[in-house]
């Protein structure tokens, strides 16, 4: 227990993050007209090491030009490790139209690599008196996962992080070339009978744990077979069950995929409501406790009622001022 009160994340839809390579300038007019909450425009790995200045120059053109609408718009920037980070956030800070909301982060391997990129950041700002952005981290190392406490209070720019699944496979060695999902080789045997678990389900639990104690957005990464909606949306529920908010779509089709399945049903929020009912004709009549459709609810369900309620809220706000 703590007298200190859980901060909210930021009160804005992010079932859907599509990304699409900077070196692709034709696919932006699509990813801004697609029903995506928020765009990532990608300088990393989907942009080849030659072509990372052009792709450069066309994210910061087409961020002024093309019509964003409401959308959250967000440039994945390069590693800390790379020759070309520092030129991504000062020619995107100097150069790019105040209509860039975020940038992302990838590989963030402690609070201090976030704060690196936050110097720099705010001495740009500071020196364009432009307006602030935020910034959204992944979460795809061995680093990454062991700080992700440090990394989620890094910043107050912070707004959401990401689990990256490839690249976190990879960096914990292991032994698997699947992007998400149900992998062959991790099951346990019952009877003769294989029964699959869930190797990302440590990680992402972690995420969303570091995520609600500061306030940030805990959203899982990509799928990488875009042919398999079942597997998709079986790996996106699973997400939503356990507290994220919002998956990424590396091809269009995986778009309504994750609107659907991060979009409260209307079953769902009427039977929220109907609960926060029952609780407040409990509490009238002096309980703290109640019986709704013959099992138990107390202020707990109310405050799991208000989870889903408020999600409703925020995703028919958003698609409001569309
Ligand atoms: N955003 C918006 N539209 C996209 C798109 C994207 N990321 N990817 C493809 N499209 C469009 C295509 O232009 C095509 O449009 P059309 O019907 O008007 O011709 C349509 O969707 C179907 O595309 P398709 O031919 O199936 O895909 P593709 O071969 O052009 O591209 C990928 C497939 C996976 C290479 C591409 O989707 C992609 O680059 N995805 C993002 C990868 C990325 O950013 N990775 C980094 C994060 S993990
Ligand atoms: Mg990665």
């Amino acid at each position: 227990m703590s007298f200190r009160l859980q901060p909210p994340a930021p009160a804005r839809p992010n079932r859907c993050q599509l990304f699409g390579p900077g070196s692709r300038p034709e696919l932006f007019a699509k990813m801004a007209a697609s029903a995506a909450d928020v765009i990532n425009l990608d300088l990393e790995d989907s942009v080849a090491p030659a072509d990372k200045d052009q792709a450069r120059a066309r994210i910061i053109q087409a961020i002024g030009e093309v019509d964003w609408g409401h959308k959250t718009l967000s440039v994945r920037i390069n590693g800390l490790d790379t020759p070309f980070w520092y030129r991504d956030v000062v020619d995107l800070l100097e150069q790019a139209d105040d209509r860039l909301d975020q940038i992302m982060i990838p590989k963030v391997g402690s609070a201090a690599d976030v704060y690196a990129v936050d110097a720099l950041v705010t001495a740009v700002e500071r020196a364009k008196g432009r307006k602030p952005i935020s910034f959204e981290v992944i979460i795809e190392t061995a680093a990454g996962i062991t700080h992700v406490d440090e990394i989620a209070a890094s910043s107050p720019r912070l707004q959401a992080m990401s689990l990256g699944a490839a690249d976190f496979a990879a960096s914990m060695g292991m032994q698997t070339t699947g992007i998400g999902g149900t992998q062959e080789t991790y099951y346990m045997l019952h009877g003769g009978a294989k029964h699959w678990s869930d190797p990302w389900h440590w990680a992402q639990t972690a995420i969303v744990a570091a995520c609600r104690t500061h306030g940030v957005l805990p959203v899982d990464g990509p799928f990488g077979d875009f042919g398999d909606d079942d597997g998709f949306r079986a790996q996106a529920r699973r997400s939503a069950t356990l507290g994220m908010v919002g998956k990424w779509a590396i091809h269009p089709r995986q778009i309504a995929l994750a609107n659907e399945v991060f979009t409260p049903s209307d079953a769902a929020v009427a039977e929220a409501r109907e609960i926060l009912a029952a609780m407040e004709a409990a509490k009238a009549a002096g309980q703290g406790a109640a019986i709704y459709k013959g099992r138990l609810v107390d202020i707990a369900s109310m405050r799991q009622a208000e989870v889903i309620v408020r999600q409703a809220e925020i995703i028919g706000k958003s698609t409001e001022t569309r």
